[in-house]
């Protein structure tokens, strides 16, 4: 029986059909524009919380020589490093070549994915500091998602404040799932200790629905709200670290912010005391 069984596993394996396939585990939709993926992780694949990987689905034949081509977009990995699963956070684009495809996935399909992360989001492109902040837009929170379950963020800083600014309320769900899921997690307190969780601070804004707190973060900087709301001083070169992800305009808006503030922007190669990624949209 026992040395039977593994041979009828082996068989009843689904081969792989892609190149660097990973399997779906699960799916979760939150609203008509977003959902969040896991599936499984490439034994081999190593990577720093923060990074991001290609990954994405076969394309449609061409018409002229039938064969297919992989259709690959750059996704943050929203799971922790040392998750044996791997986590995506994704916008569902209408008529987006990948994402009007990947939104239809379910447990059991396969998904390509590249394993050579790469990224900017990471603490080793900051110098140390006493407080970072994670400044995200909409699917930007991915990468915050892995980097709010990596013990290293905890280590390195006394106050975690987390930003998040979306158009409706509900696309807020998956952040604020998350950071409820860690304040009760078990096996994060006991690898960092009891109350770890309340380093973090949690800044959500609406800007197209009622909320309890409504506006671009950028505006609530310039204002001085964010910074009265959370009882803080603004932005001090010496004490605070910054990671930005969000669209185009978001990303420039506040490394202008930061930069008035006396902020360096970093990079691997250069770590200073800010950084920055854009949030990719199909
Ligand atoms: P707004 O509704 O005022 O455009 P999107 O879904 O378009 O990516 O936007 C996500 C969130 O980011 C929205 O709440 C949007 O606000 C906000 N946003 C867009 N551009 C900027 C910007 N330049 N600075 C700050 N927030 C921005």
């Amino acid at each position: 029986m026992t040395e039977q069984s593994p041979v009828t596993q082996e068989k009843s394996a689904k081969v792989p059909t892609l190149p660097d396939a990973q399997t779906v585990t699960e799916v979760k939709h939150y609203t008509d524009r977003l959902f969040s993926f896991r599936c499984t992780r490439p034994a081999s694949l190593r990577f720093r919380s923060g990074e991001f990987v290609m990954i994405g689905l076969m394309g449609d034949a061409d018409p002229k020589t039938g064969k297919q081509k992989p259709l690959l977009r750059a996704y943050s990995i929203a799971s922790p490093a040392w998750d044996e699963e791997m986590e995506f956070y994704s916008i569902k684009v209408p008529d987006g070549p990948l994402t009007s495809r990947l939104q239809h996935i379910k447990p059991g399909d396969e998904i390509i994915l590249r394993p050579k992360p790469v990224g900017t989001l990471v603490h080793d492109a900051l110098i140390p500091g006493k407080r970072i902040w994670f400044f995200a837009t909409g699917t930007g929170f991915a990468p915050f998602a892995s980097l709010l379950r990596e013990p290293q963020t905890y280590e390195d800083y006394d106050e975690i404040i987390i930003t998040h600014t979306c158009r409706e309320l509900g696309e807020l769900t998956y952040g604020r799932d998350l950071i409820e899921s860690i304040r009760n997690d078990e096996m994060l307190a006991e690898l960092m200790g009891e109350g770890f969780a309340d380093k973090i601070r949690y800044y959500p804004t609406t800007t197209r629905e009622e909320s309890p707190k409504m506006g671009r973060i950028t505006d609530l900087i310039r204002s001085g709200e964010l910074f009265e709301d959370l009882g803080i001083e603004p932005l001090n070169p010496d004490t605070d670290r910054a990671m930005i992800c969000g669209n185009l305009a978001f990303n420039l808006e506040l490394k202008e912010l930061f930069e008035e503030a006396g902020l360096e922007e970093g990079a691997n190669s250069k770590p200073a005391q800010y950084v920055v990624e854009k949030a990719f949209l199909d």
